[in-house]
């Protein structure tokens, strides 16, 4: 559709002195009723600008425009309408999906620009729960989508591997830990420890003392505290490791939040010599009243810092080390003004990049109306539920006739795939409530249902080995037997691919991607339902109605990797 748009646009746009291609391409409407024509452009603004009315405007184009592209073009109460040649249509789409392939979609927008997105980034000696999942699936999604624009992309995983829960974590296991159980129990009994700390926590007073000054330790260095903390970060990146495998989610960089231990001191040098350094009762801030924000802590009365000063020695550290165009922050919105806070503080440093930074902010995930917490030990760990999806996949395939031979590994797709799409399928704006019942459910609008439409197509073209798809110079002549409602809606959705990627990356909304990849799979199940395909009615249009399920098939693979879904070939 963005030829079409183009074409239109450099044809109007080349009629009149001072209107660029790009004003026209931007008025370029989809009409909500087919009636009115495929593409419209309203004629209303130009109408001011060349001070006629809009149907004189439109009656004018009329008459310049025209193309073996378009069937007709008509003038109709301002708006200037086109119909496509259909035929034409059906053959260039098709084609264009054939020879770009997987690349069918993608652009150079983003050429000689780099991103650097932080996301995931969930907390060391944590278990990882599914509201760090939503982290880890929407960025994931906006890296890979920023690769196919052309973008250079940094992920980055920026651990919460350093504060005073490592204190909490080192008292504990010191009181009611062993090797032992830690070696064998992993972030489970780190876990423990931690609830058991805030519940002893509330009868004595004392001990949130002690993990203050094992914390302390840490800090200058000693290295008993460091050994247990090392160790403890170890173990728990060993499990998030292997979840990302699970999710097939991988990062550039491993820096997290103790990398910048010995780039915290000249951030805080920097802010007091450029004057913004206030002490208050022993800490040191930046006063942010002049913005309407409460003050960002720099350093706390006992000199330890904060993670307002951290995100600001990384922000430094990042735009050096990539010298980045864009960096994003995906967190969920209780980190709202954590971010405005410290984005505002490198403003007011001086650097002129603070307007580069983006945080992308997503809703936050709660079980049936109780919020998780991991203090209280009410979390739902992401590998459990992950196993869970996976077995259901399993049994479901089982109970088919023809079980799969290779069934382990379609479920650990389909299984993972059903999580990352209902995480991804709304906007990451709204509040999500965990319900086991609908990540497992693979019914209606969901991943599965996705790639079930993928694998259907995938089968159709195995049983078509003997009379194949219709060939490229083929298809010009066969492609008049793509003419029904189903197909010319089908061709449509493929022909707008591009454009919605391109909306995904502007808004950083993966789930615009994710409702599409649902329009597609629909719209190819109407078409399949209405139109025989290996019985159609003689072998041109068989082949013809093949070489559609081809581009389809394309499609949709590159949508779901796009949005972190495999796309098996058999389900
Ligand atoms: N570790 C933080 C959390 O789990 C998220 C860190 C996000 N990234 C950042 N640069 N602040 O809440």
């Amino acid at each position: 559709m963005q030829k079409y748009k183009r074409l239109i646009a450099g044809k109007v746009s080349s009629l009149y002195e001072g209107i660029s291609s790009e004003d026209i391409f931007q008025l370029i409407e989809y009409p909500a009723n087919a009636q009115m024509g495929d593409l419209s452009v309203p004629c209303f603004k130009l109408s001011k600008q060349l001070r006629k009315s809009p149907a004189a405007v439109a009656e004018e184009l009329k008459a310049a425009v025209s193309s073996d592209a378009f069937e007709r073009i008509e003038a109709v109460s301002g708006y200037l309408n086109f119909y496509l040649n259909k035929p034409l249509f059906a053959e260039s789409v098709l084609n264009e999906i054939r020879r770009q392939k997987e690349n069918y979609g993608s652009q150079k927008l983003g050429e000689g620009k780099t991103i650097v997105i932080d996301y995931s980034s969930p907390n060391i000696a944590k278990p990882f729960h599914v509201a760090h999942l939503r982290s880890t699936v929407i960025g994931s999604a906006l890296y890979r989508i920023h690769s196919f624009l052309g973008y250079e992309c940094v992920g980055v995983n920026h651990l919460g591997d350093w504060g005073t829960q490592f204190g909490k974590l080192i008292v504990a296991y010191r009181m009611w830990g062993s090797r032992q159980d830690v070696e064998q129990r992993g972030i489970d009994e780190l876990l423990r420890l931690y609830v058991k700390f805030h519940d002893e926590a509330e009868r004595n007073a004392s001990l949130e003392n002690e993990a203050r000054a094992w914390f302390a330790k840490m800090e200058q260095g000693n290295e008993e505290a460091l050994a247990l903390w090392r160790w403890f970060v170890d173990i728990s990146l060993e499990e998030f490791k292997r979840i990302y495998d699970l999710l097939g989610i991988r990062f550039d960089s491993y820096a997290g939040e103790s990398f910048y231990n010995d780039k915290m001191d000249a951030v805080i040098r920097e802010l007091k010599s450029k004057d913004l350094l206030e002490e208050d009762d022993g800490a040191s801030l930046v006063r942010l009243d002049d913005y309407g924000m409460p003050p960002a802590l720099i350093l706390k009365k006992d000199g330890s810092s904060l993670y307002h000063t951290r995100d600001i020695a990384a922000a430094i550290y990042r735009k050096e080390a990539y010298s980045f165009d864009k960096a994003i922050y995906v967190t969920d919105y209780a980190q709202n003004l954590h971010f405005q806070q410290w984005f505002k503080v490198v403003e007011l440093m001086g650097y002129e990049w603070s307007g580069d930074l983006v945080h992308v902010a997503f809703g936050r995930v709660s079980l049936e109306g109780m919020s998780l917490s991991t203090r209280k030990g009410n979390v739902i760990k992401l590998e459990e539920v992950l196993g869970q999806a996976i077995a259901k996949t399993k049994k479901v395939m089982e109970a088919r006739n023809h079980p799969l031979p290779n069934i382990d590994e379609v479920s650990r797709q389909v299984g993972v795939g059903a999580v990352i799409f209902h995480d991804l399928s709304a906007s990451r704006i709204k509040d999500v409530v965990f319900s086991w019942e609908q990540v497992l459910s693979f019914e209606g609008e969901t991943g599965p249902y996705v790639q079930y439409t993928h694998a259907r197509i995938c089968s159709i073209l195995a049983k078509a080995k003997d009379a194949p798809p219709a060939s490229e110079s083929a298809l010009a002549q066969l492609s008049f037997h793509l003419q029904n409602d189903a197909t010319n809606l089908l061709l449509r959705e493929l022909s707008v691919f591009g454009e919605r990627v391109e909306l995904a990356a502007k808004k950083l909304e993966p789930s615009i991607l994710a409702r599409y990849l649902i329009d597609l799979a629909q719209a190819f199940n109407r078409f399949y339902h209405e139109c025989p395909i290996l019985n159609a009615e003689d072998k041109d249009v068989r082949e013809a109605r093949l070489a559609l399920c081809e581009a389809v098939r394309m499609v949709l693979k590159s949508g779901l990797h796009l949005i972190g879904l495999e796309a098996p070939k058999q389900m």
